[in-house]
C-alpha cells in the first residue's frame, strides 16, 4: 500500500525541482522547439519534464507517467498510479518573462481521481498542495475558497476558447461569462488559476478545451479548499482534453447554467478540433 503522504512528498519535490530548473534558466526562456499560431513549446518544457519524470521514476519505478511534453504515457507499466505533469504551465507567459506560470504535478488512481497534488510558482515562491488526506495549503497554511454567492459579484478566470467548437463564435465562452459576472480574467496558467480559486482570490475557473495535465493538480486543490470541480464535456478525438470548471461551490450551479448552451454545442459537435 503506497502511503498518500509519500505520494504528496514526491509531488512536491517534483514540482519544485521542475519549477526551479525553469526559473533558474529563464535567460533561455525564448528558446523554442515548436511555434504554432497561438502557442510555443520550449527547450525548457522538455528539460523540466525530464527532471520531473526522473524524480518520479526513481521514487516510484512502477508508476506510470503522463506529461504535457510526451502524451503517450508509458503504458508498459501496469500501475495503479498515474503521475500527470505539466512541467511549465503558462508556457507563453514564461516565454515572455511574464511571471504567472507554475509547475503542476498530480498523482491519480486508475479512475483518474487525483490522490495528491502540488503546484509550485517559483516567482512568488508559492507552493500549493493537497491530498485526499490533507486540506489544501499554501506554503503549509490552510487555504479556503471565497464566499461569493452571486454571479454578478464573481471574478472568473478563464482561457480563450478560439478553437474548440466551430459552430460557436470565437471567444463564445469568455464573452458569455463576462456578460454574467463582475469580471473575467485571462491570466494564462490554468493550474495557477485553480490555485487562486482555492485561495479565495477568484470565485471560479472555466475552460472549454483544457488538458488533463493543466487541471489534474489544481482540481483537487480547489476541492480540498472547500470548492467544487467538475468535468463538463470531453473534446472528441483529443483524449486528454475537456471542458472543465471549478468554483467556490456557492456559484457552481449558476456558472454551470450560464455555460449550458455552449457545453451542449461541444457535446453535439462532430467538428471539434
Ligand atoms: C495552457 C495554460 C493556459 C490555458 C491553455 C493551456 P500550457 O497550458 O494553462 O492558461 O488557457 O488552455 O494549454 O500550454 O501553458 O502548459
Amino acid at each position: 500500500m503506497t502511503d498518500t503522504s509519500k505520494l504528496l512528498d514526491c509531488a512536491i519535490e517534483t514540482a519544485q525541482a521542475a519549477g526551479r530548473h525553469a526559473a533558474s534558466n529563464c535567460s533561455r526562456r525564448a528558446n523554442t522547439v515548436l511555434r504554432t499560431s497561438h502557442d510555443v513549446k520550449l527547450e525548457l518544457d522538455l528539460e523540466c519534464q525530464k527532471i520531473a519524470a526522473g524524480i518520479i521514476s526513481e521514487t516510484f519505478p512502477d508508476h506510470s507517467f503522463l506529461g504535457e511534453e510526451n502524451t503517450g504515457h508509458n503504458a508498459s507499466k501496469d500501475s495503479r498510479f498515474l503521475w500527470v505533469v505539466d512541467p511549465i504551465d503558462g508556457t507563453v507567459n514564461f516565454s515572455h518573462g511574464f511571471p504567472f506560470w507554475c509547475s503542476s504535478v498530480a498523482v491519480q488512481d486508475r479512475k483518474g481521481n487525483t490522490i495528491a497534488a502540488a503546484v509550485f510558482a517559483p516567482h512568488t515562491d508559492e507552493l500549493y498542495t493537497a491530498s485526499l488526506d490533507e486540506q489544501a495549503k499554501l506554503n503549509g497554511s490552510t487555504i479556503s475558497v471565497s464566499k461569493t454567492s452571486q454571479m454578478t459579484d464573481a471574478m472568473i478566470l478563464t482561457g480563450l476558447d478560439q478553437d474548440i467548437v466551430s459552430n460557436l463564435p470565437p471567444m463564445y465562452f469568455a464573452k458569455t461569462i463576462a456578460l454574467a459576472s463582475q469580471k473575467v480574467r485571462v491570466a494564462g496558467a490554468a493550474a495557477l488559476d485553480l490555485c487562486r480559486v482555492a485561495a479565495g482570490q477568484s470565485d471560479g475557473y472555466f475552460e472549454a478545451g483544457i488538458f488533463t495535465w493543466d487541471i489534474a493538480a489544481g482540481g483537487l486543490i480547489v476541492e480540498k479548499a472547500g470548492g467544487k470541480s467538475e468535468m463538463l464535456a470531453k473534446i472528441s478525438n483529443q483524449p486528454h482534453r475537456k471542458a472543465f470548471m471549478a468554483t467556490n461551490g456557492r456559484i457552481h450551479e449558476m456558472l454551470k447554467s450560464i455555460l449550458k448552451d455552449g457545453i451542449a454545442s461541444i457535446q453535439g459537435s462532430k467538428d471539434q478540433h
